[in-house]
């Protein structure tokens, strides 16, 4: 049965398309602030992200306020419909509060950063947190009730310093030792035996010892990990609170980048909507494939993250992104293409970094909706326009599940727990196993909801968990109920290695995993040359004649489970490489090797199969992506083309354009960089 949700804004039925938009830059020049909101109209923009680096603007001292400039923008544009998506200043402060070395991060030499920059605030400082608070609050007194704001943008991706972003100040250590003290119940000797301190005599006496700064304690460095990521969603929580003081407005922040920086399952439980900020790689080179593919992937992160609900693309390029090694042009209709894929993978807006580009400053080549003051009858503006024109006719598909019968576990635990540990070096992060699993759904036009280990996985009829090192506590349960559900569940070797501390899981791997699957201990992995394989000898055709194990052989004992594959070469010839074992109305798979890729499609699309899953086509050519949207009573299929070739594309009879009035043809005819959305009722 097709679920529709509500919109990401209550009540608006309409498709966001919008950009941050930074007029605080532009304030001298009022005619260009004028036509700003007479082009967002004509361009079809209904949401601008206002405020976003503004706090200098919005309080040039310590005791002066000045929203009178903000008022204007408002009212400017809520006179043209546009709806605003007002952000809180904190990612980048004044420089008269940045001027107090206690606001700006200590590195881990114990020098401040300099004034300047962003995101390099320390979030525990006193005086910074009183003063984002106090600008908040005023921010939300003050618009709550106006009738263009349609939600707030908390800061801006934070962690956007990523590593660099920790500081290591007085306050922030004795908060970290302050956490672990509460995470230990005050028993510094449990915190010593989970983490094993004695390696290498560095048992501590005293909480005050505890530092950030030996790599090589793995149960430290995790745990300095989650308590920055804490200090992420501590700082979300004094934001949201300022806000709520106020305004009952939908709030989110924009998610970016490789997302392992903070929990983000932690945070998104904290918004009413999340949004993510995408600038894919794309070069005009045959990489392209595997960029539009990754941004399928983190479209599947954000429907993880929202449970499944549809989120917000709050951050694209309509042009060259700045930061890219080549700042090469998209092609004509690549961006329409490229931010209609968003759209397939479940945001219900395209919105962009930036409306008009900056005079001056570190992102004035960072190509926005308008360069600077030059002409605006541009080819960027007219394709912009026409997206918008486009979005408006796709107000059917807000709220539209993306059905995703397919959830892969990446979880962050893992990454953090993989990267403090040494071993295994060589073989992929989660992230990256993640995206390769993914990858093989995204070229069948299924939908794969990326979800963290807390989450339940019985809303999956396929369970994919690759490279999930970390067990999170009750996560083997949570497995466990998936198989109880009925569901197919297939779970690799580089997963069920750590307990929740990193430490090697109790009775050897994959811990409280091996029952489900029918296995004993695993007693030891080979890791393989990047120049050996090992052939496979296969039965039932699981996975293809001539299938070749890569990366690693684990060596497992059979304890119930039976053998799938084997392995056909090496001292360990005939220990199964592939199991399966009934568990409850489900079925788990052990896979105890990395495969190419064909391979590995080949076994998801049989496991897919065996769960009950159709792609939406049955055959799609390569290159092309294709996926659907869901309303009760009305199905939305979106057939792109995000390369320069033609294809064909064999969707089948009783189609409609969902952008114009056309029955479709019963093979489509795609120009390269062409995207159709069709429609039928379900
Ligand atoms: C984003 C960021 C924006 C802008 C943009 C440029 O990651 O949120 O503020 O810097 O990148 O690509």
């Amino acid at each position: 049965m097709a679920t529709s949700f509500p919109p990401v804004v209550p009540g608006r039925f309409q498709m966001l398309h919008g950009g941050d938009y930074n007029p605080e830059q532009w304030r001298h020049r009022p005619e260009l602030l004028d036509e700003d909101a007479l082009l967002m109209r004509q361009a079809g923009m209904t949401a601008a992200s206002v405020g976003i680096f503004s706090w200098a603007a919005l309080q040039p001292g310590p005791d002066s306020w000045d929203f009178t400039w903000l008022d204007a923008v408002f009212a400017r544009l809520q006179a043209q419909g546009v709806g605003i998506l007002l952000a809180t200043p904190s990612a980048a402060r004044p420089l008269w509060l940045a001027e107090d070395a206690e606001v700006r991060r200590m590195r881990s030499d114990g020098t401040r950063e300099d004034p300047g920059g962003r995101h390099s605030f320390c979030a525990t400082s006193p005086r910074w947190r009183a003063a984002v608070a106090e600008i908040d609050r005023r921010l939300a007194e003050r618009y709550a009730g106006h009738p263009a704001l349609l939600g707030w943008h908390i800061s801006n991706e934070f962690g956007g310093a990523a590593e660099n972003g920790r500081c290591h100040c007085p306050r922030c250590i004795a908060g970290f030792q302050g956490w672990l003290r509460r995470r230990f119940g005050d028993d510094l000797d449990a915190l010593n035996r989970a983490w094993n301190s004695a390696f290498w005599s560095h048992s501590y006496q005293d909480w005050a010892q505890i530092r950030p700064c030996d790599r090589s304690n793995d149960g430290l460095m995790l745990a300095w990990h989650r308590w920055c990521s804490d200090l992420v969603l501590d700082v979300v929580r004094l934001e949201k609170a300022a806000i709520r003081s106020a305004s009952a407005a939908p709030i989110t922040t924009n998610m970016h980048g490789p997302m392992d920086f903070y929990d983000h399952g932690a945070v998104a439980r904290e918004l009413d909507f999340v949004s993510y900020d995408c600038y894919p790689d794309i070069d005009g080179s045959l990489r392209d494939a595997e960029a539009v593919a990754a941004a399928s992937f983190y479209d599947g992160c954000m429907r993880g993250l929202a449970g499944g609900r549809p989120w917000l693309l709050m951050e694209s390029c309509p042009s060259q992104p700045q930061y890219k090694p080549r700042m090469r042009l998209k092609r004509p209709g690549m961006h329409r293409t490229l931010s209609l894929a968003h759209v397939a993978g479940g945001s219900d807006g395209v919105c962009y970094f930036q409306w008009r580009a900056g005079s001056n400053g570190h992102e004035k080549h960072h190509g926005a909706v308008l360069m600077q003051d030059a002409p605006t009858d541009t080819r960027v503006f007219r394709e912009v326009a026409e997206l918008g024109a486009d979005l408006a006719r796709l107000g059917g598909v807000v709220g539209a599940a993306c059905p995703a019968p397919v959830g892969i576990v990446c979880d962050v635990h893992s990454t953090w727990a993989r990267r403090v540990s040494g071993g295994f070096q060589g073989e992929p992060a989660p992230a990256e196993l993640a995206m390769t699993h993914h990858r093989c759904f995204h070229e069948c036009g299924i939908h794969a909801d990326l979800v963290d280990a807390d989450s339940d996985l019985t809303r999956f009829s396929l369970v994919v968990v690759p490279g999930v090192a970390l067990l999170r506590p009750g996560f083997a349960k949570r497995v466990e109920a998936a198989l109880a559900a009925g569901a197919q569940v297939l779970i690799d070797a580089l997963s069920g290695w750590y307990d929740d501390e990193a430490a090697m899981v109790a009775g050897g791997r994959p811990g409280p995993l091996a029952g489900l699957l029918g296995l004993g201990a695993s007693e030891e992995m080979d890791v393989l040359r990047t120049d050996e394989r090992v052939a496979l000898t296969v039965t039932g055709g699981w996975l293809p004649a001539g299938t070749h194990a890569i990366g690693h052989c684990d060596l497992v004992r059979l304890a119930g489970a039976e053998a799938l594959a084997t392995y056909a070469g090496e001292f360990y010839a005939g220990r199964p490489a592939l199991t399966r074992h009934r568990h409850g109305a489900g079925t788990a798979w052990y896979l105890g090797c990395r495969l190419e890729r064909p391979a590995l499609a080949h076994l998801l699309a049989r496991l897919a199969n065996a769960a009950g899953i159709r792609p939406p086509l049955p055959a799609i050519p390569a290159g092309v992506v294709v996926r659907e949207r869901i309303q009760p009573g009305r199905r939305y299929l979106f057939v792109l083309n995000p390369q320069p070739q033609a294809v064909q594309v064999a969707v089948g009879p009783g189609w409609s354009d969902a952008l114009g009035e056309a029955t479709m043809p019963a093979t489509l005819d795609l120009a390269g960089h062409q995207a159709r959305v069709l429609t039928r009722p379900a």
